[in-house]
């Protein structure tokens, strides 16, 4: 005798409420994306006159602008240390505001004590991971950049990484280290031709094909099963009953 397919749900524990709400390909066709043109946000980490993560920062704005995004530098001049003051200072309101509008961001930050500096983290810590239902940052594509006065690492991009995934941003593959950084810049300030200015390029270039691919559909992105859970149960479980799938 033939033995009975067992479901694929046998044995799933607490599923049942929100099993059919999983998030299907139509429900992320239904979300057109939006005809303005892609908006960034640049943070970078350094107070500094002559700064080379500044310097940085303005050769991403403008190859992203040149490849038809609207960009805006926010500078961390002024801007109170987290929780040193409250949150409708004018500095932090403009950095909030500015990521809200955004829907991508890239952070270049000093390589300092083998991390990202204070300056850059202060933003970051300014920005909350949600407000009531504003998300400043999640569902936003994220690229990283350093620049070191010593050799090559990537310890303030990695760094960089793990705040892009603690504030649920899709952080790209692709990134730029600037080792020796006083080297790479004019005294103008434009990054000098050469291999590390061709990654700032690529780099450029990825951040934009994944901010088209998903901008518009941050909701959807960021929609998880466990919070949607905690949310509504009583929604999702009139959900389940409606379509016939039994409480576990
Ligand atoms: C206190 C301090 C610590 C630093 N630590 C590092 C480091 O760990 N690794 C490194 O490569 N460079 C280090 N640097 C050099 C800076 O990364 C370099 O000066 C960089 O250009 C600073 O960024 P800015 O030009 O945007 O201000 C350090 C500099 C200072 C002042």
């Amino acid at each position: 005798m033939d033995k009975p397919t067992p479901s694929f749900t046998d044995g799933m524990p607490n599923l049942s409420e929100a099993h059919f709400e999983v998030p299907t390909a139509e429900r992320m066709a239904a979300t057109a994306p939006p005809a303005h043109a892609p908006r960034f946000l640049i943070l970078y980490g350094s107070l500094r006159e002559r700064s080379f993560s500044r310097f940085l920062a303005y050769e991403a704005a403008r190859l992203l602008e040149a490849m038809g995004g609207d960009v805006r530098i926010f500078h961390a001049d002024g801007l109170p240390l987290p929780d040193d003051t409250t949150a409708d200072h004018p500095k932090v309101q403009e950095l909030r505001n500015l990521s809200i509008w955004s829907e991508g961001q890239v952070w270049v930050s000093p390589e300092r004590h083998g991390n990202m500096t204070g300056v850059m983290k202060a933003q970051v810590d300014w920005l909350p991971l949600s407000e009531g239902s504003v998300r400043p940052t999640q569902g936003r594509t994220l690229a990283v950049m350093q620049v070191s006065g010593g050799s090559q690492s990537f310890n303030a991009v990695n760094s960089l990484r793990v705040l892009g995934r603690w504030m649920r941003m899709i952080t790209i593959p692709n990134q730029s280290s600037v080792p020796m950084a006083y080297k790479e810049f004019d005294d103008a300030g434009r990054m000098k031709p050469g291999p590390l200015y061709d990654r700032v390029v690529d780099v450029c270039e990825e951040l934009m094909k994944f901010t088209l691919l998903t901008r518009g559909r941050a909701d959807y992105l960021v929609d998880r099963y466990s919070e949607r859970k905690e949310r509504e149960p009583a929604r999702l479980q009139a959900v389940a009953a409606d379509i016939g799938f039994a409480k576990r």
